[in-house]
């Protein structure tokens, strides 16, 4: 097979440290990549939301299968635009990515399915947002439509603050067109835990649960990041729990999204809440998610691009899907700064000493090359993954490595995976 990687991130260096694993991969390009995957693939310089150039370099590298890491390309249409040619993708259609892309139609079609989720109004007027928030139980949850860089949720916890988030993203229009309509949601409590499945339209196939750390501070605190680290199990979500839980909050969707004649092929990803209520569903992704995708990747034992190729072929309920029972985690090194504006350009050493530490791999996220020596170039910069018998082991073992990594101004969380180390007791 000849497979063409789209995405930079630590989530793109694990697909591809993976799919070169399998025996079936006969190449590997990468657009663009980053200095990570450079050992394991070519790097083609194409950005992921330039659709006709992937499509272009699909067709002349005689590529069998696209792999999108990001939504943006999926929501941009790379899947429809492939078809057209004859290439399969890894990932859904645009109808189908709208799942990520607007989350008024990912609440519209949950309400059609019948997943739980919060109660929700949508709003496409800014002065029936404001009467509406004036009323509302506090705290409120309010959501630009479309797709915001991980930034378009607001928890507001007063009046002022709901005003002023209905103004920020329907006035000032401060996430663009992605402002045009938004959500006012009931606030929900309780833990989260991501829900991804293996899906080919309609086979559905859960993987093991895994949790972000999203908030910059330890203890969760702070502003959202893209997540600073993830570990998979996730004890608040055991594996005899997981059949129960895709069937209540993934494959409804699945099913009703079949029916409409728009199968969802590739990984959808659900963001739960375990509320005193029971599970609810957040939001959907439509792909891995990242750091999630790192130590899900180092625990999966099957052939990955067989599982993607027989999701693509609707075949997926004759492969094997095997899993590790070791604990996955993952601490990610980040740019002193980081949501907010950082340096780049720091040196970074100790990689080598890294990844000599017993079940250590080291992803690459937001690094460049200059002059030939490793540099910063992003916020999340390197993703530390341990492999380990149980979370206690992974921890220490991925907190060993990151301490052999230096750059100048070095942040991370240091209490990744301590909220499943005190529920597994
Ligand atoms: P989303 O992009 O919808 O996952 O939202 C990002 C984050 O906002 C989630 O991971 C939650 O921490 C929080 N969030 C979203 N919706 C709600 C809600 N209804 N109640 C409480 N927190 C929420
Ligand atoms: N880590 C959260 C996400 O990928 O959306």
């Amino acid at each position: 097979m000849r497979i063409l990687l789209v995405g930079s991130g630590g989530r793109e260096h694990a697909l591809a440290w993976k799919l070169k694993q399998s025996p079936l991969v006969e190449t590997l390009l990468v657009a663009p990549g980053n200095p990570g995957t450079v050992g394991m693939g070519e790097s083609l310089p194409i950005t992921d939301d330039d659709i006709p150039a992937l499509v272009r370099a699909a067709r002349e590298h005689k590529v069998d299968m696209v792999v999108p890491g990001p939504e943006l390309p999926l929501v941009l249409g790379l899947k429809d635009a492939l078809s057209n040619e004859g290439i399969a993708c890894f990932g859904p259609s645009a109808f189908c990515a709208r799942l990520e892309g607007s989350k008024v139609f990912a609440k519209n079609m949950m309400r059609k399915a019948g997943i739980p989720t919060a109660d929700f109004r949508v709003f496409e007027e800014a002065h029936e947002a404001r009467e509406y928030a004036k009323k509302h139980p506090l705290p409120m949850v309010i959501k630009a439509d479309g797709l915001a860089a991980g930034k378009g949720v607001i928890i507001a916890k007063t009046r002022e603050e709901a005003l002023e988030a209905i103004d920020a993203i329907m006035v000032r229009r401060i996430f663009d067109a992605a402002g045009e309509r938004l959500i006012i949601e009931e606030a929900l409590v309780g833990e989260e835990a991501s829900l991804l499945a293996f899906c080919d339209g309609k086979t559905v196939v859960p993987l093991p649960s895994a949790q972000d750390h999203k908030p910059v501070g330890e203890n969760d605190t702070g502003p959202n990041t893209g997540g600073m680290g993830a570990y998979s199990p996730a004890p608040i979500l055991p594996e005899s729990n997981l059949a129960e839980l895709t069937e209540t909050t993934i494959t409804p969707l699945i099913r009703l999204l079949a029916e409409k004649g728009q199968p969802f092929q590739g990984v959808i990803y659900a963001g739960l809440m375990f509320t005193a209520k029971g599970p609810y569903v957040l939001e959907y992704n439509v792909r891995f998610g990242d750091p999630e995708c790192q130590p899900l990747m180092v625990r999966l034992e099957s052939d990955l691009a067989e599982i993607m190729s027989a999701c693509c072929e609707k075949r997926l309920a004759q492969v094997p899907v095997r899993w590790s029972e070791k604990t996955g985690l993952c601490v990610v090194l980040a740019a002193p700064g980081y949501p907010g504006s950082y340096p780049k350009g720091m040196a970074i050493s100790g990689l080598d000493r890294a990844e000599v530490v017993p079940g250590v791999t080291v992803f690459q996220a937001g690094t460049t090359l200059k002059n030939g020596r490793l540099v910063s170039s992003g916020g999340r910069i390197l993703g530390v993954t341990a492999l380990a018998p149980d979370l206690v082991s992974a921890r220490s073992a991925a907190y060993q490595a990151a301490d052999l990594i230096d750059f100048d101004g070095k942040y991370l969380r240091r209490d990744i995976g301590a909220k499943g180390i005190d529920r597994a007791g």
